[in-house]
């Protein structure tokens, strides 16, 4: 069996580091990696294969930069013929980024079979690119791989039938548990000259968030509200901090007391930075399931979430984006949350979950 799996934009390496890893225990199956490209900085991309043992891919599409219609065009056509070149018997998609539904798309329309990772999470949010991007995917997919129970009922309620549908666990968890004593060792923290459990890790870039001027300035009046309250650091993402130069907002956050906003950081040191951080306040889907595996407390800085069960279950506040709510929900995360717990099958075993099905499908 032939298994091309797919990574094209940062939260993507995480999640196939495992599942290629779990490959390897299959030598009848042959697997195949492709980068579209869409993520290309050292700080974006190369770190992370280094840092997580990715093996080169296979092919590199270096699709770049562009509007949603032109970067999903550019990796369907280059990935069009890269299947041309090297034929595949399973596209192994992950996630929600554009290089998502451009690849399940082109593997589709090829008569072959999709498997999504990560399939069935919903925010109900339309306006989200990811949201697109994950019915789109779910639609066209032989092999729905879900994190948490609550994504059948969200692919039964779109006509999908349960039978495509694998609960099979949490496979960015897998790495986490992989490389967190390792992360343990980094000293990232100290360097930064802060103390464990004595600052508030801070990460924004959804579009909604930093995409307008009232949007951006609204996040850095949501920052400056955190920073009011203890110390934060900023790993800026290039979409943020492209957003805030242009509404001349990066000073005002900058120049904050007690905030250092420095680059994207590698996984072990945003792992190690996140593990001993005493809250973290982002917009990322990733991030409410690294904390809530991590036990640390998460406000949300979003509207709406399509991990549930990092809230019902995890550390996870769900926020909505009010500047003005912020310190009160600063303090009341500082205090803890009783009762949080790891979810089901966040064990990390995902990965040999969804390897042994596949194997299981071609026999
Ligand atoms: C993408 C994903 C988002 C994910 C995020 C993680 C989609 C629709 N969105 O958003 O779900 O949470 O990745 O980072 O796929 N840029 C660089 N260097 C890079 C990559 C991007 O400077 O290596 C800059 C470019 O100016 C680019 C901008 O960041 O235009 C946005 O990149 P893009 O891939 O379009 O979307 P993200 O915001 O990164």
């Amino acid at each position: 069996m032939r298994v091309t799996c797919i990574v094209g934009a940062r939260p993507n390496f995480m999640k196939v580091a495992p599942i290629l890893a779990a490959m390897r225990a299959y030598p009848a199956l042959v697997a195949r990696l492709v980068h579209t490209g869409q993520h290309y900085d050292e700080r974006m991309s190369t770190l992370f294969f280094r840092e997580l043992g990715l093996p080169q891919p296979d092919a590199y599409l270096g699709v770049g930069s562009g509007s949603h219609a032109v970067q999903t065009a550019r990796v369907m056509e280059l990935f069009d013929a890269e299947l041309d070149q090297h034929p595949a018997d399973v596209v192994l998609v992950v996630g929600d980024v554009n290089s998502t539904i451009a690849c399940a798309l082109v593997a589709a329309k090829r008569n072959i079979l999709v498997a999504h990772v990560e399939a069935g999470l919903r925010s109900r949010d339309r306006r989200m690119p990811e949201e697109i991007n994950r019915i789109l995917t779910d639609q066209i997919s032989d092999y729905l791989f879900t994190s948490e129970r609550s994504a059948l009922e969200n692919l039964t309620a779109e006509g999908i039938d349960a039978a495509r549908v694998r609960f099979v666990g949490n496979v960015m968890i897998d790495t986490l548990v992989t490389h967190r004593a390792a992360a343990g060792t980094r000293t990232v923290v100290g360097d930064l000259g802060y103390q464990s459990k004595q600052y508030a890790l801070i990460t924004l870039h959804r579009p909604s968030n930093v995409d307008t001027p009232e949007a951006a300035a609204n996040t850095v009046a949501a920052i400056e509200a955190v920073a009011a309250r203890l110390p934060v650091i900023i790993p800026l993402h290039p979409r943020t901090s492209g957003k805030l130069q242009q509404f001349d907002l990066l000073g005002r956050v900058t120049a904050l007391p007690g905030a250092r906003v420095v680059e994207p950081q590698g996984y072990l040191d945003f792992l190690c930075l996140m593990d001993n951080a005493a809250l973290v306040f982002t917009d990322s889907g990733g991030i409410q399931e690294e904390t809530t595996a991590l036990g640390v407390p998460c406000l949300t800085f979003r509207d709406s979430t399509e991990r549930p069960i990092t809230v019902t279950e995890g550390t996870n506040v769900l926020l909505g984006t009010e500047a003005a709510a912020v310190p009160a929900a600063v303090d009341a995360a500082l205090k803890g949350r009783t009762g949080a717990r790891i979810p089901e099958y966040w064990d990390g075993k995902a990965s040999e979950r969804i390897v042994s099905i596949l194997v299981a499908g071609a026999s």
